[in-house]
This record gives structure tokens, C-alpha cells and sequence, in this order.
């Protein structure tokens, strides 16, 4: 784990604050790469991740971690444990990893962004740049006003970025990804609505799924249709019940099994499982339409079931 300790923060939106870490023993922090995050360990609601932003390519062990976080009224309470730190706080968060990351080839980018969930794309648009690779950068807020970083966007990336407010000039996600070359590798990260519109879109337009990679940036889900269900592992017959509020992973983990998984949120695929019979009920942004209609395969972090049972590959 890292201690990291706060040395800067500014409101870039009335509900956006940028916070930027220094490791507390005062060494170097450990290099990460374009679309990374750090869980941050907070009291008494536990790990929350959030993206690195970089504007101008890190050096090897950057001095600093940047992150933007917005305030979620709503929210589990995470984001507004963030706004509450004052200079000097320290933190225990992780190393850097990457469930996100750009492929290394020469294919042409889009880059598609709603709201907070810019972050990690600012970084792609970063490398990106200096590679002198051909990409795209949309981004989409409600309205100007609630937009981080635009200007700064607009300075640093002005040939490569649009802009859309749900209030002006909303985003044609038809349009757009019918616009853009077969082949392009299609990074989108935002709200879960958005992020399957894109997806949906993008598919329809003849975009392989393959070529899609998503991050989700969570928002409470309602949860007051949910039912409880039971799993049944395969491999030992057990039957355990998932009760309203908890996830699959909550439960088995609990149960002692040794289950593989990073975000939770339903957007990085580790905890993809096979489903043996059943029906899933999926919660993720993963899987494609075809996917998601077969039923094959589900992540257990967020998706539950429309069967009282289902029986995993476990
Ligand atoms: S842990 Fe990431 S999709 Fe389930």
C-alpha cells in the first residue's frame, strides 16, 4: 500500500474537485500508464477507485498522483469523504493498475467521455498525443457549467476535441459512430446509460465488439426491484443465497471462496463466470448485446438473476 498524503486541491467545477497526492515518505511514486487507478481506502466504506490524470506524459516515477473527484449527493458517501480532506490529509490507497489500458497499435481512437468520467481519457488523449497516433476526443456533460476541464481540454487538444451539453448541442451517438473508420479501437468511459448507448450504437454501426473497451463510473444503483436468489457452485453443490444488497462476490467471498475480481463495477471482466443454467440478470458493461442475450457468461460483481437459481462454473 501507498500513503499518500494531499498537497493541492481546486474546484474546477461546483461539483468537481481536483486533489493531487504526494507519496507521505517523500520518495518517488510508482510509474502507471494511460487509463490506471488507485483504490483509495476509506473509513468505514472501504476501497474507492479512482483514475489518474495526466496532461503531459509523467515522467518514470512521477512526483505526484492527480485525480478528480465529483461530489455524489446521493452516493454510498465515498465522494464526499474526498471533498472533505484538507491539505495534509493521508490516505492509504493501492499501487496503480490498469483495467483500461490503450492496445499498442496504429488502429485510429475515439475517445468518448460523459462527465466525471473524462479522467482517465485525458490521459489517453496524453499518450496518445505524444505518439502521434490519429484519434477523436468527445465529450459529453449536461451542461457547460457542470463540464471539468474544458478549457483546458480546448488548449491542450483543440484539433482532436468536440464538445456536447445535453442542454445545446447534445451528442448523436448514431452519427458518430457511424463516422467513425471499421477497425477504430472505441474507449468510452461515464455513467452506465451512457456507456450502453454508446456500445449499442457503436455496434449497430458495425463496430467489432472487440474494439470497444469500456469503464463505468458508478452511480447508486436502485436496487428496490431486486429480489434475493441463490447460486449453486458446481464443482461442490453448495447453494448459497444472495440476498437484496449484496452481490454474488459479496457472498461467496464472505463464504471463504477464493474468487477473482478487481472493480466491482462491472466494467474490467476479471470476474467473469461461466453459467451452467439459469438466467442472469446482467448489471455490467461488459458483455456485448449478442453476450448478454445467450446468457453464457455473466460478471458476478454486479449482475444478479431473473431465475430463483443459478448454477455457476465455480
Ligand atoms: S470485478 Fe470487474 S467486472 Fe466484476
Amino acid at each position: 500500500m501507498l500513503n499518500l498524503q494531499l498537497i493541492e486541491m481546486q474546484d474546477v467545477t461546483d461539483q468537481v474537485r481536483l486533489l493531487e497526492f504526494q507519496n507521505f515518505s517523500g520518495n518517488a511514486l510508482p510509474a502507471y500508464s494511460a487509463g490506471a487507478h488507485i483504490d483509495f481506502e476509506l473509513d468505514v466504506i472501504g476501497a474507492r477507485a479512482y483514475s489518474l490524470i495526466d496532461w503531459a506524459l509523467e515522467e518514470k516515477h512521477p512526483r505526484t498522483y492527480q485525480i478528480a473527484v465529483q461530489r455524489e449527493d446521493d452516493g454510498a458517501g465515498g465522494s464526499k469523504a474526498m471533498h472533505r480532506l484538507e491539505i495534509g490529509s493521508i490516505l492509504q490507497a493501492s499501487h496503480p493498475k490498469n483495467d483500461f489500458e490503450l492496445i499498442k497499435d496504429r488502429s485510429e481512437v475515439l475517445l468518448l467521455a460523459g462527465g466525471i468520467g473524462v479522467t482517465p481519457l485525458i490521459s489517453m488523449a496524453t499518450q496518445l498525443a505524444f505518439e502521434e497516433r490519429a484519434f477523436r476526443f468527445h465529450y459529453s456533460a449536461r451542461t457547460e457549467k457542470r463540464m471539468a476541464f474544458k478549457d483546458r481540454l480546448d488548449a491542450v487538444f483543440a484539433p482532436q476535441m468536440s464538445f456536447h451539453f445535453d442542454d445545446k448541442i447534445p451528442l448523436d451517438l448514431t452519427d458518430l459512430m457511424q463516422n467513425q473508420p471499421a477497425g477504430s479501437a472505441i474507449y468510452i468511459c461515464g455513467p452506465k446509460a451512457m456507456i450502453e448507448a454508446a456500445r449499442t450504437a457503436a455496434e449497430a454501426a458495425g463496430h467489432s465488439s472487440q474494439n470497444i473497451h469500456v469503464e463505468l463510473f458508478s452511480t447508486p444503483q436502485d436496487s428496490s426491484e431486486d429480489t434475493p436468489f441463490e447460486v449453486e457452485i458446481h464443482s461442490t453443490g453448495e447453494v448459497f443465497t444472495i440476498p437484496i444488497g449484496q452481490s454474488i462476490i459479496d457472498v461467496l467471498s464472505t463464504e471463504g471462496k477464493d474468487i477473482l475480481y478487481d472493480c466491482q463495477r462491472g466494467d474490467c471482466g476479471i470476474c467473469q463466470t461461466d453459467v451452467i443454467s439459469g438466467v442472469p440478470d446482467h448489471r455490467d458493461v461488459v458483455l456485448s448485446e449478442a453476450d448478454r442475450q445467450a446468457g453464457k457468461v455473466m460478471q458476478i460483481c454486479v449482475s444478479r438473476a431473473k431465475s430463483a437459481r443459478l448454477v455457476l462454473d465455480l
